[in-house]
């Protein structure tokens, strides 16, 4: 190294320089290298080519760049000044050793140098100034404009990672900025605040000033530069139109443009949805947003519509909030008026004055109430006859009000007149008839038969509808007219209406009937006053008197009614622990005729109540049991005591609350046992139960008694509120069956203890896990148990294969050859054995 840097014509190299190649390996024979070096550092050694005789220099070719060069008689490749990898990232050179003469000994072999990028340029952005327009109300997150920064280092190296940030928000009246920026893509987008915040009514332009870093943002030597970012916002595009007006009706050919939405964001496809079930929504929308009808809608049928108009990007989200769409539809006048009745009929007395309002006639009009569409004017158009002049009538325009017009009518011209009246509204015309009988003056009032229909008795139980009385009364009016026809109403006596009277237009006749239930005991007797009157009004000077009233009377009778209890049903809530004689509950019934009652209980199956007859107390009578019922129902009885007969009945529900009362158990699925011999570890699970309601047997606990015998030999854990585990605590138990006497405990109110015995069998086992030998073991192998199981199998086989036939014999000589067919089968047995 020393020796290097001796050498005269390296004069130039800064001896820091030497002292950096002591870090290389820096001398070799000629072959093909790379390099890796930093760019600047400026001047320097790389390497020094060692020379084989006969060479004597070498020489350098290819990307030299007059920076790079080798000493050709010492062999040293170096660097007189600085590489750049913005300029050159790789240097591709050759080397050659040469002879005295010149001639080539070795090479060329490749020398490549790549340069290392060193972070040395600062990002720079595309332009000074960016200009962005924003729509209120854009979705947050949506990109509206992108500013770009370049940086010339190494793209793959962090020196060219460039990250953006907002640096300033002018101005910034809120917490939250209103736009953000993608730190990668440099996208620009409001952010939750902006979208909910911008308008432009009151700031309508932002100065960002956006920055951005090399290194990724990640080192505080990145380098930084700066753009200005003006952002204009402006209206949303994405509005609701004002109330959508469209004439029902419409001749104009449909599908009609009504209106047109605009979303702020390009490429969104729109699309309508109903707010209301219709069975058709007559409404569309194109993907320019033009909202169309697509038929001539009916005011009549519907008066307006709602519906949204939303928006969608192409992966199907909402890009705005939906619209509402509010079409009111405007009445045209495309409805006639339409009579109320196909023939109106009007009667008119003789006596009639003229001016006199003689009856109204109704039209209608579908079209908008209160609009001049369903405007109806009235005018009569003919009058038959017309006689003894025409226009006898006048109808008022505005109102079908029917008035004569100067003088009364007379039969002596004619008793019947037919008009015809045309309603208009305006567009449409319509004639309605209209008949006016000329009828009788009413100067004749109608006159009972009797003045006194005296009394009738009925039982309160009779049913309405029920006729009661036929009463007659007669007028000397034009028959078939409002002056004869007679009404009958019950003037006095019945304020609730109890009684009704209808009147056979025929013949005048009155029929009375019971128009509400009646009841004796509310009233019994009703003394009632009939007056007879005609629909059409008296003539002047002519009065009902007395000669159209008439009286009667009603009587009732009582009927022995059953007795009535106070309550549909009598229940009540009992624990099931009460002490025999404990008052239950108190029933009452009362007789409508005021008769004592007495009461009796029915049903009682268990025995469990007995009621005082007199006072209706009910007690109970022995000891109940929630667990053999829980709802008790029988039936309570009550009588009158001088009719017993007459007696009603209801129920009467206990619902028994559980005490606990019964002892907690052992639930025994499986008998417990134990492999032959104990091996340790082994343990079998128990449960208890208990006939009371859950809640008290759900925290059972489980217990060994205090004898040194079974602690020593048994041990109890817990497993849950009903179960718990059983273990042997030592290995040598003996093969048989033993009683482990287990506590079990409810815990209930009061707590219950029951002590149990668990048989438990020690006992070799099959290989499935269970117990090889029957526990009342007899004498050898099989026992007979199994044994029975054997010979059944036999029999089976020996079926299978003989069939039928050999069973039916069998069952035939059943009875005779049992003993010998034991025999046999024992003999089977055997041989199987
Ligand atoms: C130099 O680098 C290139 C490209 O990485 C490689 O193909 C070549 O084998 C290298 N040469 C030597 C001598 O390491
Ligand atoms: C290095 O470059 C300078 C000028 O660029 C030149 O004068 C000098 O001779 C060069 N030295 C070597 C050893 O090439
Ligand atoms: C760029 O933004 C992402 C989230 O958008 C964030 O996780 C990351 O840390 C940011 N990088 C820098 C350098 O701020
Ligand atoms: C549809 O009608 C609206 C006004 O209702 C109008 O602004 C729009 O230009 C029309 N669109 C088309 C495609 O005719
Ligand atoms: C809209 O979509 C069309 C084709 O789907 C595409 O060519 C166009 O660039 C899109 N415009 C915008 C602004 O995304
Ligand atoms: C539309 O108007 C015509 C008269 O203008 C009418 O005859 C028709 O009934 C109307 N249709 C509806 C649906 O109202
Ligand atoms: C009234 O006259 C019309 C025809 O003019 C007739 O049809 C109708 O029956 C008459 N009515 C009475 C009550 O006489
Ligand atoms: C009931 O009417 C009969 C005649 O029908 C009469 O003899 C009797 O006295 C009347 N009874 C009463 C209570 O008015
Ligand atoms: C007839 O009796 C009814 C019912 O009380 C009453 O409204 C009506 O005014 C009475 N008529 C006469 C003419 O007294
Ligand atoms: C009439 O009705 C009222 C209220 O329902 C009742 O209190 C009254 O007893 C009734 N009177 C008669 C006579 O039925
Ligand atoms: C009631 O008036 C009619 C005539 O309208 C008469 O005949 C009758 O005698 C009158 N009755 C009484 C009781 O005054
Ligand atoms: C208690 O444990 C047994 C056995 O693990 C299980 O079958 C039972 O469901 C458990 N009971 C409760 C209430 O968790």
């Amino acid at each position: 190294m020393l020796k290097l840097c001796g050498l005269q014509f390296l004069l130039v190299i800064h001896s820091a320089m030497c002292l950096n190649l002591g870090d290389l390996h820096v001398t070799g024979p000629l072959k093909d290298m790379n390099f890796s070096i930093p760019e600047g550092g400026g001047v320097r050694i790389l390497y020094q080519f060692t020379s084989e005789p006969p060479a004597v220099t070498f020489r350098l070719s290819g990307d030299k760049d007059g920076i790079i060069d080798i000493a050709p008689e010492k062999g040293i490749l170096y660097l007189n000044g600085s590489l750049d990898w913005e300029t050159k990232p790789v240097h591709w050179l050759q080397v050659e050793s040469l002879d005295v003469n010149g001639n080539v000994v070795k090479g060329p072999y490749a020398v490549t140098i790549y340069v290392e990028d060193i972070n040395d340029n600062p990002p720079e952005f595309d332009q000074i100034t960016y200009a962005g327009v924003v729509r209120q109300n854009s979705r947050p997150g949506k990109p509206f404009m992108y500013v770009h920064a370049t940086d010339r280092d190494n793209p793959a190296t962090p020196h060219a990672q460039l990250t953006y940030s907002i640096l300033h928000h002018f101005p910034n009246p809120y917490k939250e900025m209103l736009f953000q920026i993608d730190n990668v893509t440099g996208a620009i987008s409001p952010s939750r605040t902006g979208s909910y915040y911008l308008d432009p009514q009151k700031q309508d332009t932002f100065t960002l000033v956006v920055s951005v870093k090399d290194m990724a943002g990640m080192s505080t030597n990145a380098f930084t530069s700066s753009a200005d970012v003006i952002i204009h916002v402006k209206e949303s595009l994405w509005k609701a139109p004002a109330t959508i007006r469209i004439q029902e009706n419409s001749t104009q050919v449909h599908p009609v443009n009504i209106s047109q939405v605009q979303s702020n964001e390009p490429n969104v496809t729109y699309d309508i949805f109903e707010k209301e079930k219709l069975p058709r929504l007559p409404f569309s929308i194109s993907q320019d947003g033009v909202i169309y009808v697509t038929k001539p809608l009916d005011r009549e049928e519907k008066d307006t519509y709602t519906f949204f108009v939303v928006a969608k990007d192409n992966q199907g989200e909402l890009t705005d909030k939906p619209l509402q769409i509010h079409v009111i539809v405007e009445d045209i006048n495309d409805n006639p008026p339409v009579c109320k009745q196909a023939l109106t009929v009007i009667e008119v007395q003789e006596n009639e004055v003229g001016g006199s309002n003689i009856g109204t006639l109704f039209a209608t009009d579908m079209d908008e109430e209160n609009t001049l569409n369903s405007r109806l004017r009235f005018k009569i158009k003919s009058q038959v006859p017309e006689v003894p002049t025409s226009n006898l009538f006048y109808v008022q325009q505005d109102t079908g009000v029917l008035q004569l017009t100067g003088r009364s009518l007379s039969k002596f011209y004619a008793s019947n007149y037919s008009l015809e009246v045309l309603v208009t509204d305006g567009a449409f015309e319509t004639i309605c008839d209209v008949e006016v009988h000329v009828i009788d003056i009413n100067d004749q009032i109608p006159i009972f038969e009797k003045s006194d229909y005296h009394n009738v008795t009925i039982a309160e139980s009779v049913p309405v509808g029920t006729v009661i009385l036929e009463i007659q009364a007669h007028d000397g009016d034009e028959p078939d007219t409002g002056s004869s026809l007679i009404i009958y109403q019950v003037h006095e006596g019945d304020p609730n209406n109890t009684f009704i009277i209808d009147t056979d237009a025929k013949t005048n006749r009155g029929f009375m009937k019971i128009n509400k239930a009646l009841d004796f005991e509310t009233k019994p007797v009703y003394n009632l006053v009939i007056n007879a009157t005609n629909p059409e009004p008296l003539v002047p000077g002519v009065q009902y008197n007395s000669s159209s009233l008439t009286l009667f009377k009603v009587f009732l009778t009582n009927e022995d009614e059953p007795p009535v209890f106070l309550k549909p049903v009598y229940q009540e809530e009992v624990s099931e622990d009460v002490p025999v004689n404990t008052l239950v509950m108190t029933v009452e019934a009362y007789d409508p005729e005021g008769d004592s009652v007495r009461y009796s209980l029915e049903g009682d199956v268990k025995k469990w109540l007995r009621i005082n007859s007199i006072t209706g107390q009910v007690y109970t009578a022995s000891r109940l049991d929630r667990e053999e019922t829980e709802m008790y129902t029988i039936d309570v009885v009550a009588t009158e005591l001088n009719n017993a007969a007459q007696k009603s009945r209801t129920s009467l529900i206990l619902h028994l609350q559980d005490v606990n009362d019964n002892l907690p158990y052992l639930v025994k699925d499986n008998p417990a046992f134990f492999c032959y011999p104990v091996r340790g570890g082994e343990r079998t699970l128990i449960q208890a139960t208990d006939a009371d309601e859950q809640w008290f047997y759900s925290k059972f606990t489980f217990s060994l008694p205090d004898d040194v015998n079974t602690r020593n030999n048994w041990e109890i854990s817990k497993v849950n509120a009903t179960h718990a585990y059983l273990s042997p605590k030592h290995p040598n138990f003996e093969e048989k069956i033993y009683n482990v006497p287990i506590i079990l405990n409810d815990n209930g109110k009061p707590a219950l203890e029951n002590k149990v015995h668990l048989k438990v069998n020690i006992c070799k086992c099959s290989s499935e896990k269970s117990c090889f030998i029957e526990v009342e073991r007899q004498h050898s192998l099989p026992t007979a148990g199994q044994a029975i199981g054997i010979l059944i199998a036999v029999l089976l086989i020996i079926g299978a294969i003989l069939g039928g036939a050999f069973f039916h014999i069998k069952y035939k000589q059943k009875n005779e050859k049992s003993h010998h067919k034991d025999a046999t089968d024992s003999a089977e047995l055997n041989k199987l054995t």
